[in-house]
């Protein structure tokens, strides 16, 4: 694992690093395989990043928008990370409405609702059986439990290794979500972590030993690029001292 940890000094400079690297990626992506596939994370940290990205003008026809994991509520509820990211990037570019790929969140079962994102996603990438799609970038963020995606500690969806997209639980509230074989697929995997609350899971996240089921982020392992952009508020043990 190639991982770099970055501290910038406030939240605003974690944004325009990621902005930084997911443009190098697209541009890499778009010049080497006329395309660049992106996996985007919920919660409320990515949000103005993506609507930096909604200000510039990209070859949106090149982009495939994705999602690493959904709450299971409809796409224009509140929670919705499909929503969130509607709002603040893909709702204001002309990218190809074929070009984003939500989980649907329509089906009563959300274990239809997984298995049906999974055949989206090897249709996709022309998968062939039991092969996991290689994503240009992953966004990734961690809650102060070190959760990441919809990967909560102690849930059964950390150990789904056999399917791409699994159900998750939050307080017994399912969510979908990429399973860590497809996590740890990725050609870039940024993570953007800020805020004193993080400081905790941080540390159980970097330490040598730990429990990857008590601290699921730890589980993210990817075989290329791993940026940790932390903020001085989550972060400033690892700032470099040089
Ligand atoms: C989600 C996210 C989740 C998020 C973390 C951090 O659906 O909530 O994908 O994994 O990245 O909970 O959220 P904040 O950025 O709001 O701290």
């Amino acid at each position: 694992m190639n991982r770099t940890i970055e501290v910038a000094s406030d939240r605003q400079g974690v944004i325009d690093k990621a902005l930084e690297i997911v443009l190098h990626k697209a541009t890499e992506a778009i010049a080497t395989r006329d395309n660049f596939t992106i996996a985007l994370s919920g919660g409320s940290t990515p949000k103005p990043l993506y609507e930096a990205i909604a200000a510039l003008d990209l070859p949106w026809d090149k982009i495939n928008v994705f999602w690493g994991d959904e709450r299971y509520v409809p796409a224009d509820h509140p929670d919705s990370n499909q929503r969130m990211a509607r709002l603040a990037w893909l709702d204001r570019v002309p990218i190809p409405a074929r070009n984003i790929h939500a989980m649907a969140t329509t089906f009563t079962d959300p274990v239809v609702a997984a298995t049906t994102h999974e055949e989206d996603l090897k249709q996709f990438f022309a998968l062939k059986e039991g092969e996991i799609p290689v994503f240009d970038v992953v966004l990734l963020g961690i809650g102060d439990d070190a959760h990441t995606a919809s990967l909560f500690p102690h849930t059964e969806a950390l150990q789904v290794s056999d399917r791409l997209v699994t159900v998750g639980s939050k307080d017994g509230q399912p969510r979908l979500t990429f399973t860590v074989p497809v996590l740890n697929r990725a050609r870039c995997t940024i993570f953007m972590v800020t805020g004193t609350s993080k400081q905790p899971a941080l540390e159980a996240i970097f330490a040598p030993t730990g429990d990857d089921f008590s601290y699921p982020a730890r589980l993210v392992r990817p075989q290329g690029e791993v940026w940790w952009l932390l903020d001085r508020d989550a972060g400033a043990k690892y700032a470099k001292t040089d």
